[in-house]
């Protein structure tokens, strides 16, 4: 039963299911990471599987395309897509900007990579994820592991500068040793608590040698949409500056999503 959902599971589902509403039929979609991501690509699937909707799936993330695979979405490369009409993806914060911390789970780097080569951008959450000012969730930075130690003092050096209010970072771990991302690369979070200019954090710690990329998404999301525990769902549009109210109902068949994990 949907009463098994805890509230943030079905604050993510319901954002899911109204995103998945954006694609049309022969669209090349852009498919996030992440557990709201998932819910997103199950939706998808869904549409796929029992509307006979015809899409192609352009993943971020290698357990993001073996999921989409198991929902039976067609899955290709970016480089075969070459230009996406949309991405659905998870966050780990967005502003009122629509501007975005990415990465908590490890896929910023194609899911940056992706967004950006998609006419729009969606982003699904559920309302814990709105803020005022960025910063509270670490920003993460993907950087080579050769001489991360250095890259990573430079970072702490340069962002002493910039308008922030913490200065701790750190390198992630998976265990004993450094989580490594898919490209092979480690990431570095940044305790940052308030980041103040994200546009000048972004383009200030990609100047770093050993950076690959930032966290931070800054004009590249359309729509965000939130989902709260209740079913209700908001949809913020940063182009035309509306705000659209809907409700999503819970139904059996929805059930058939809650088993997946991501
Ligand atoms: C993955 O690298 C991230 O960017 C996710 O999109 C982000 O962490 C949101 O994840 P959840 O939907 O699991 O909160």
């Amino acid at each position: 039963m949907t009463g098994e959902l805890s509230p943030i599971d079905k604050a993510k589902f319901v954002a899911a299911k109204r995103a998945v509403e954006f694609v049309e039929d022969g669209m090349r979609v852009g498919l996030g990471t992440g557990s709201t991501a998932a819910w997103m690509v199950r939706c998808l699937g869904e549409l796929v599987r029992h509307d006979g909707l015809n899409v192609i799936g352009v993943p971020t993330s290698t357990r993001t395309a073996e999921l989409a695979r198991s929902v039976g979405i067609k899955v290709v490369s970016l480089d075969e897509a070459k230009w996406l009409d949309l991405t659905i993806d998870g966050a780990d914060e967005f502003d009122g900007d629509l501007n975005l911390i990415k990465g908590g789970g490890g896929a910023l780097l194609q899911e940056k990579i992706v967004a950006t080569a998609s006419d729009q951008m969606v982003v699904i959450a559920d309302a814990a994820k709105a803020v005022e000012t960025l910063g509270a969730f670490p920003l993460p930075v993907e950087v080579i592991p050769f001489g991360w130690q250095t890259s990573k003092a430079l970072i702490e050096e340069m962002i002493g500068s910039l308008d922030v209010m913490g200065y701790l970072s750190a390198l992630r771990m998976n265990g004993d040793r450094p989580y490594v991302t898919e490209e092979g690369n480690y990431i570095i979070d940044l305790h940052l608590k308030r980041i103040g200019n994200p546009r000048q954090m972004a383009m200030v710690i990609n100047q770093v040698p050993g950076v690959v990329e930032n966290g931070l998404f800054i004009d590249i999301c359309d729509q965000v949409v939130v989902g709260y525990g209740d079913g209700r769902v908001e949809t913020r549009d940063i182009n035309n500056g509306t705000v659209e109210e809907s409700q999503i109902e819970f139904v059996e068949s929805d059930n058939l999503f809650r088993d997946l994990n991501d």
